[in-house]
């Protein structure tokens, strides 16, 4: 029988050999968010971007009820509420990412611009970027847009270093939960330990966050208020 060349002087040799190279093809072949363990424990901040549709808690319209939850007469964005909610259970510092160019606030104009700007891949400018040196875990929270994250995010995620850090994402939709943007959040911070077990809402379950939020928190381990 014909012998292949191999380089290698014995079977056991070649075994070892192609064992290691297996080894280290796996790991090279691992996505991103499974290289680093997330820690949930450290100095924490929610970083996050929500769009309430309308400022007047009185006479809304459908669309702008189903973005909104109102709080003491206060209208807050839904993705809004729930990093309130985080912060009130974790203490976390907190910091709402805004742009430049403000968004319309009416419903068709929004959804249409939105489409446009991903259509585009727009990366629109960022009013500010919050400091995140000093923090090991970084909440990051947006409403799905086109069954995708808004683009202000990506705007964030290709400026922002997150590398060694814990991100864990969570969202609020109008059914498509978080499509694959977790997925892309480990892509574009590829040495960050992303979490997968983020926090989803529905914008016609929003009641359900103020129990909801606290037992994920808990799921995930942490130290809660
Ligand atoms: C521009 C735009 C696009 C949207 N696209 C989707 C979508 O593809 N899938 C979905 O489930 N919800 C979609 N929604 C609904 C929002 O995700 C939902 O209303 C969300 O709770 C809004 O959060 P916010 O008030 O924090 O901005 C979209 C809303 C807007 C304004």
């Amino acid at each position: 029988m014909k012998k292949l060349w191999t380089g290698f002087s014995d079977r056991r040799s070649f075994l070892k050999s192609a064992g290691i190279f297996c080894a280290l093809a796996a790991l090279h072949a691992l996505p991103p968010d499974l290289q680093a363990a997330p820690r949930l424990s450290g100095k924490m901040m929610i970083v996050y971007f929500s769009m309430p549709e309308t400022d007047r808690a009185g006479n809304m319209t459908k669309e702008e009820e189903n973005s909104t939850v109102v709080v003491d007469g206060k209208v807050l964005g839904n993705t809004q509420y729930v990093a309130l909610l985080i912060q009130n259970h974790t203490g976390a510092d907190i910091f709402r990412l805004e742009t430049v160019m403000p968004y319309m606030t009416k419903h068709k104009q929004l959804v249409d611009y939105a489409k446009r700007e991903q259509r585009n891949n727009a990366r629109p400018a960022l009013k500010a970027m919050p400091d995140l040196d000093a923090y090991d875990i970084v909440f990051l929270g947006y409403p799905n847009w086109w069954s995708d994250m808004p683009m202000p995010l990506y705007t964030f995620l290709e400026a922002a270093d997150l590398s060694g850090k814990t991100i864990i994402p969570f969202n609020t939709h109008g059914g498509s939960r978080f499509s694959k943007t977790i997925s892309t959040i480990a892509r574009l911070q590829p040495r960050a330990a992303v979490v997968r077990d983020g926090y989803t809402v529905s914008r016609s379950e929003m009641e359900s966050c103020a129990e909801d939020v606290p037992a994920w928190l808990r799921r995930l381990g942490m130290a809660i208020r």
